[in-house]
């Protein structure tokens, strides 16, 4: 179990409010505690994340049903656990908020049941989140991000770029036509047996690798939209781990450190198509800020393409600490806080949704649009 640090709540005044956040959307099973005060400032009071990874490690990949039953053994726990940590009661709580979807159902339904049984059990409002929408709020937790911001989330179960222009308004700019980034990492690295999960592995790899050793394709360069594409690529690499017929270390070295490089250029790439976007749309003179969210931000060679970016045309790079840009239960918390400030809740029927794209309008528009390994998520 990891656990961030916690600053103690001792009183709430009268129009601030304790949420507990729920997430369960994928191999990691989170709950957190946190206040916003008055005047708006957030403090986390409590975030714990029991991760899956020695589960699903066998297998290379996340699976489903390891997954669901995981949630289930993990949830009553954290929870107890959260409230514990964040020295408050559970009569204490405004409301509670859980990952609605999109995600992998089975985890999806788990975390929303058990919210919905602390909703009803305290009698206090139920805060039905989109995933999507925790990352896309998650440098509001640490930053004090004002709106409008253009979101570049990377993760394994999304890639997409957002116009995130204010709660409940986000215009997707673009988004994956078939694999997460971070899909593609680890199914590479699956391929080439260098462990799980397959990003970090890959990167150590790729280290000591040549970059320009192999050629590899980069979908949709140049075209004037914003969606990626990263199946080929990953075909691509199989082929040529292939070619090798017995790997040696320097022939794994190389096509990892040349398969990241072509994942860092088609990212800085459609990154800097949405910037030309998201810079058209906002009056002169008003300060650019460009976020990068979840676990493939953690790659230096991306993060490092990324800030060149930034300072080539005119953005501020933020990005939220490691623990806040992963899967966690703050964000979702924190999505939950500002939705019931704003006057929002959801009934007790509220559905659990394997898909769950952000942006409705432009997932039912975007001729690219497609799906990856939660379907059409952005
Ligand atoms: O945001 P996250 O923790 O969970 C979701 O997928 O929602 O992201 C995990 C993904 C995995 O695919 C993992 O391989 C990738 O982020 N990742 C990385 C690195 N660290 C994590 N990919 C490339 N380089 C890394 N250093
Ligand atoms: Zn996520």
């Amino acid at each position: 179990m990891k656990t961030t640090s916690v600053k103690t709540a001792t009183k709430t005044s009268a129009n601030s409010m304790l949420v507990l956040g729920i997430e369960s959307s994928c191999d990691e099973t989170a709950v957190a505690v946190l206040l916003r005060t008055e005047s708006g400032d957030i403090h986390i009071l409590s975030s714990l994340i029991a991760s899956q990874d020695e589960a699903h490690a066998p297998y290379g990949g996340v699976v489903p049903e390891i997954a669901a039953r995981a949630h289930m053994q993990k949830i009553e726990g954290l929870v107890l656990a959260a409230v514990q940590k964040a020295n408050i009661e559970f009569k204490n709580l405004h409301a509670v908020a859980a990952t609605a979807g999109p995600g992998l159902i089975g985890g999806v339904i788990t975390g929303l049941m058990c919210a919905k049984g602390l909703a009803l059990s305290l009698d206090i409002p139920l805060l039905a989140i989109n995933h999507l929408e925790g990352h896309a709020l998650s440098p509001r937790l640490t930053d004090h991000c004002p709106f409008p911001y253009l979101l570049l989330l990377v993760s394994g179960g999304h890639t997409q770029l957002l116009n995130v222009e204010g709660l409940g308004q986000y215009k997707r700019l673009g988004s994956t036509v078939d694999d997460a980034a971070g899909e593609a990492f680890d199914k590479t690295a699956k391929i080439m047996c260098l462990g799980f999960p397959g990003g970090p592995a890959l990167e150590k790899v790729a280290k000591n690798g040549d970059a320009g050793a192999i050629s590899l394709p980069h979908p949709f360069k140049g075209k004037p939209h914003a969606d990626f594409s990263f199946a080929g690529l990953k075909t691509a690499t199989a082929r040529a781990y292939a070619n090798f017929g017995v790997a040696t270390k320097k022939n794994k070295s190389d096509l990892a450190a040349s398969f990241q490089r072509t994942v860092t250029n088609i990212v800085c790439e459609r990154t800097e198509r949405a910037m030309d976007m998201f810079k058209r749309g906002q009056p002169k003179g008003v300060p650019l800020r460009f976020v990068v969210a979840g676990g493939v931000a953690a790659n230096q060679s991306i993060r490092k393409g990324l800030e060149t970016l930034c300072a080539k045309h005119g953005f501020a790079l933020i990005a939220p600490p490691p623990i806040y840009c992963t899967d966690n239960a703050a964000m979702i918390a924190l999505a939950g806080v500002e939705r019931l400030a704003a006057g929002y809740s959801d009934g007790l029927d509220a559905k659990a949704r394997p898909r769950w794209p952000l942006d409705e309008k432009s997932a039912r528009h975007n001729p690219a649009s497609g799906s990856g390994r939660k379907g059409p998520k952005s």
